[in-house]
């Protein structure tokens, strides 16, 4: 149990959430850097985050524009550690006009800035920065059946552009990160260390989200549309990760045992493989889990989609932090277990 004061951003997404909570749970004293108030009202109204029971240990500080250079000089003051998480996702309407602007200037401006904000402090010591499995290959590889393994120092050439699809783009803004974050560090050899997460697709429930649609959205829809009826637009490669092991993995990272300067992977894998997720597996995992659902037709469960395999080492994370990655079944049990009860409220 500790008491440092941790700054985490990115606290009004998926991932960051979840993140916050765990955070809390474990004993830390959490600065949250959000867009506006009302963000901080989002979370401070939240009935998840109201039961926790844990306001007291939780500020926010306001950074309205993560790009602009010391954005996070007020952030990181008096702070022992950072988890950065905030980068936009691609959403599926990014125009390729909107590419730079939107997707890669925040997820480059936003890391390197922290940096250089704690580069100016004398008490940080770490910094956990979200990357992601599209850092590590090349854009065609992610979608084509890479003939290798990808382990957490697997690193790809930072692409120039321009890129054809959002995918691309959303790729080359974590590559770009994770290069340029690598190159500073060895230029800069400041007092602190990163430690850099890289999940595949993460699923599972998002207590942000109070409406059954929105629990369509993002990487949860990969797998619920296919148990609403829906067929994936193109073939998905097959790795996802538990919310809740992303989550814990960035709080673990905080710990000084746990190597700086290091990537861990977090992805599952069934047990002995590097076999990833078949996404299709959705479809027989709901008949076992909300065969009611089924019978009644809430979960038609006949939408289509392709898995691409793409081979992901995860042992090293499991080594260091001590955990196993919850299943495709758990996963799959917490978002549609989800949408189900957020259903039965409308
Ligand atoms: N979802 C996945 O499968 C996946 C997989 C690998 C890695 N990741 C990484 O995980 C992190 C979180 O993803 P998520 O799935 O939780 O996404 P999310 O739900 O869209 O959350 C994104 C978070 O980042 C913030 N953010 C986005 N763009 C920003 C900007 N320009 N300026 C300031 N804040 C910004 C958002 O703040 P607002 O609420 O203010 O918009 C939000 O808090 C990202 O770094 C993402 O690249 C995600």
């Amino acid at each position: 149990m500790s008491s440092d004061l941790v700054l985490i951003t990115g606290v009004t997404g998926h991932l960051g959430f979840r993140t916050l909570i765990f955070a809390l749970q474990a004993g830390y004293r959490v600065r949250a850097a959000v867009r506006s108030q009302s963000k901080a009202n989002t979370i401070l109204s939240n009935p998840m985050f109201k039961a926790l029971n844990r306001s007291s240990q939780l500020s926010f500080i306001i950074v309205p524009d993560l790009t602009v250079a010391g954005a996070y000089d007020e952030a990181v003051k008096a702070v022992n550690h950072v988890i950065h998480i905030a980068s936009p996702i691609a959403n599926g309407q990014t125009t390729p006009e909107e590419f730079q602007e939107r997707l890669i200037t925040p997820a480059v401006k936003g890391t390197i800035g922290m940096l250089e904000s704690a580069l100016k402090t004398d008490t940080v010591s770490r910094i956990v920065i979200t990357s992601s499995v599209v850092a590590q290959v090349p854009a065609a590889d992610f979608m084509g059946k890479p003939d290798y393994v990808v382990e957490a120092s697997t690193r790809t050439a930072t692409p120039a552009g321009p890129f054809t699809n959002e995918l691309e783009a959303y790729a080359a803004s974590k590559v770009t990160a994770l290069n340029e974050t690598e190159k500073w560090m060895a230029t800069q050899q400041p007092q602190f260390n990163v430690v850099h997460i890289h999940p595949s697709y993460i699923i599972g429930r998002d207590d942000l989200v109070t409406k059954s649609q929105n629990v369509i959205t993002g990487t949860n829809a990969v797998p619920l549309r296919v148990v609403l009826g829906n067929d994936a637009p193109y073939p998905t490669p097959g790795l996802s990760v538990h919310n809740d092991d992303v989550a814990r993995a960035h709080v673990l990272a905080l710990d000084s045992t746990v190597p700086g300067n290091e990537s861990f992977i977090v992805s599952y894998n069934p047990e002995g493989t590097f076999d990833g997720t078949t996404w299709q597996d959705a479809t027989e995992i709901v008949v076992s889990e909300f065969p009611e659902a089924v019978a009644k037709g809430l979960l038609p469960n006949n939408g289509k989609i392709q898995s691409i395999p793409l081979r992901y080492d995860n042992r090293k994370t499991e080594e260091t932090f001590g955990f196993k990655h919850q299943s495709y079944a758990e996963q799959v049990k917490s978002v549609v277990g989800h949408y189900l009860e957020l259903l039965a409220q409308e």
